[in-house]
């Protein structure tokens, strides 16, 4: 018999073979489709992306125009899953609201046909398409207003902002979202993504799958460290405050959320780029005092854990930049959804094309040969 190490965590055990990213934490690149993230960003948009990432391939630009023109059609949500969502507390997270949203879908599109490429296609549209409704119709109804329709005149992003907000969004600030979308789309072998291939691996239906990854997702050590970002910075509160901060947690050996990261041992790609971002909208919508702290908090950190490996990570400037555009904090992980579902999408494609239910095993480490006490000699 085979006697495996076991690994907490799984750490540094392939689950799968995969095509869709790389990540080199050494030298600080991510690739989608083996394009860098960087030009991505700059000359890509999300549904572009999203189609390179599920179908493998930059699609031609009639691939692209239908593409855009099945979501924009997709985008309501039906009469009955908005009227359930009018049940859900108005004090529930938005992570909630969102994971029983995208289970409720399967309900009425149940037809499983895993096999047919039309398929796999209408449920791609439907979930990137439907997601984005969801999270800005829970946000309009837990203040007691109606959610509204979405603008069929408006891009992907800018449609989600007018539908947050309503009121359509200034085109700037529609492009940096869009390009926050692209830099959370994917991520390697993630916990998400792991729980979203292991329920597809069932061959149970996409929404169960979505459903899944959402909840995954919702936990603090997973998308939820964006919203600590900003916590943290209103905490110091100010820039003298940083280092006493800085050193006071480190002595109280506590973590300095936004920085780290199991697989980047550089300052993540993602980072750099949202630090720019966030940069743009300061300029152009002013100033933020918390960017300040920011920074000193990324100085203060390379000075004391640079030698460790230790940089910002995506959710150190993501925070900022969402902040900037009025987005309430409980929205960022929904936010990181609506981006990565296009990422989940393409893992749960990728597994079909050759499954295997994942059945790991374990270490038994409990007792054998107990007998059967009689509850009255308990
Ligand atoms: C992301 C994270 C979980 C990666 O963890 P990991 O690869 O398991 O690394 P570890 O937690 O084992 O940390 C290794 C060492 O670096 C230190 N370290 C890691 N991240 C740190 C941080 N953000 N602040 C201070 N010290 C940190 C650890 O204390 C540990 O030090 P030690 O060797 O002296 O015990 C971790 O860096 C973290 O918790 N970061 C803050 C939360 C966060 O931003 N999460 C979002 C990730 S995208």
């Amino acid at each position: 018999m085979m006697v495996c190490e076991y690994k907490p965590g799984l750490e540094g055990i392939p689950a799968a073979q995969s095509s869709i990213s790389y990540v080199d934490g050494q030298k600080g690149i991510l690739e989608y489709r083996g394009i860098r993230i960087e030009e991505l960003a700059e000359k890509s948009t999300f549904l572009e992306t999203a189609y390179l990432l599920i179908w493998g391939e930059l699609p031609s630009k009639q691939e692209l125009q239908a593409f855009e023109h099945e979501v924009l059609h997709h985008r309501r949500i039906k009469y009955r899953i908005r009227d359930m969502m009018k049940c859900f507390p108005e004090s529930g997270h938005p992570m909630d609201a969102l994971q029983a949203s995208a289970a409720a879908l399967g309900l009425f599109y149940s037809l499983r046909d895993l096999h047919n490429p039309a398929y796999i296609r209408d449920s791609v549209v439907r979930l990137i398409a439907t997601i984005p409704t969801m999270v800005a119709a829970f946000q309009l109804m837990r203040k007691g207003n109606d959610p509204v329709r979405p603008r069929d005149d408006l891009d992907y992003s800018a449609n989600f902002l007018y539908m947050l907000n309503e009121q359509e969004p200034d085109p700037l600030a529609a492009r940096i979202f869009d390009i926050c979308l692209i830099l959370q789309v994917e991520h390697t072998m993630n916990a998400s993504t792991f729980s979203a291939r292991v329920t597809a691996s069932t061959l149970t239906d996409p929404y169960a799958v979505v459903a899944s990854a959402v909840g995954t997702l919702g936990g603090p050590l997973h998308g939820g460290a964006n919203e600590e970002v900003i916590q943290m910075l209103e905490e110091i509160g100010s820039v003298e405050n940083v280092r006493p901060y800085v050193e006071d947690r480190l002595q109280r050996k506590a973590k300095i959320m936004g920085c780290g990261h199991r697989v980047y041992k550089v300052k993540d790609p993602r980072a750099t780029i949202l630090q720019s971002l966030a940069e743009q909208l300061f300029e152009k919508f002013g100033h933020d005092k918390f960017y300040d702290i920011a920074l000193e908090v990324e100085r203060v950190v390379e000075e004391k854990l640079g030698s460790k490996g230790i940089f910002p990570n995506v959710d150190f400037y993501s925070g900022l930049v969402y902040r900037k555009m009025g987005i309430p904090t409980d929205l960022f992980t929904p936010i990181f959804a609506i981006a990565r579902v296009a990422g989940w999408l393409a893992h749960w494609k990728e597994q079909l094309a050759e499954n295997r239910i994942f059945r790991p095993t374990q270490i038994y480490n409990g007792a054998h040969e107990v007998r059967y006490l009689p509850i009255d000699q308990r």
